[in-house]
């Protein structure tokens, strides 16, 4: 069955002795964490390698890598550089990623697909913008980013992958989705992975919530059943907050 995970988004905050303070802090406490969760720490990409000398149960990712395998990219990091730093995770198409760098659904297929060659699990994002909610859209919306991000891949290879659903509107706002929300569109998007791959394909896939989830709201979020755990912001830059949510199970 899939797992339950709870992952860190730290985006572009901390420096990296605070980076690692910090991943010191949830290791330490992830020790208390009982259940069978997936503890994962995202960082920028600067604090990898340091980061992964703090850490033994909690994972790491990165935040992003580049959509080419190398060369005269300058200022990109590739698939394979962050498979380097021990890390195992990577996050790809998050709303910020896609908003501000203007990165399409057709530049995110190469990347997940570069990230899966390096053995790296991909945690792709998707999520519908206010505008699209309110004009009752968001199913299409999240439908169609799956296609085009994901739906050429194999059976086998999307299998490796983690969902992360993030409604754009919900993300450092502090407006959660309610939990009737997170479990409606969660379903939604599970059974258009089994329309596409297949009901044990999409059984095994873990589709997490994201955006304003925080040690408060996450049990009720994480109660649903097709809801398997958070990608977590601004909750995951206090280690006592970020392992609380990881209790939430
Ligand atoms: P917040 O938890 O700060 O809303 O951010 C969510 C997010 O974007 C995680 O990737």
């Amino acid at each position: 069955m899939r797992k339950k995970i709870v992952a860190g988004n730290w985006k572009m905050n901390t420096t990296l002795q605070e980076g690692v303070k910090l991943a010191q802090e949830v290791e330490a406490l992830a020790a208390s964490v009982s259940n069978d969760a997936l503890i994962i720490v995202c960082t920028p990409f600067t604090h990898l390698t340091e980061v992964k000398k703090s850490i033994k149960k909690v994972k790491l990712g990165a935040e992003n890598c580049a959509a080419e395998v190398s060369g005269a990219y300058t200022g990109e990091v590739s698939a394979s550089m962050v498979a380097s730093t021990g890390a195992e995770y990577v996050i790809i198409g998050h709303s910020e990623r896609r908003a501000y760098y203007h990165e399409t659904d057709e530049i995110l297929a190469k990347k997940v697909k570069l990230a899966l060659a390096n053995n790296l699990t991909p945690i792709f994002c998707i999520g519908e913008l206010l505008s699209e909610r309110e004009a009752g859209k968001h199913f299409d919306v999240v439908k169609s980013q799956l296609e085009k991000g994901l739906f050429d891949l194999s059976a086998e290879d999307f299998g490796k992958l983690v969902i992360a659903y993030e409604p754009v509107w919900a993300i450092g706002t502090g407006k959660t989705a309610t939990s009737a929300q997170a479990q409606e569109i969660h379903k939604v998007i599970r059974e258009a992975i089994a329309a596409k791959y297949g009901k044990t394909v999409a059984d095994n896939t873990s589709i997490l919530y994201g955006g304003s989830c925080n040690d408060k709201n996450a049990a009720e979020l994480f109660a649903n059943p097709d809801v398997d755990g958070g990608l977590i912001g601004g909750a995951a830059l206090k280690a006592e907050s970020f392992i609380t949510i990881a209790k939430s199970f």
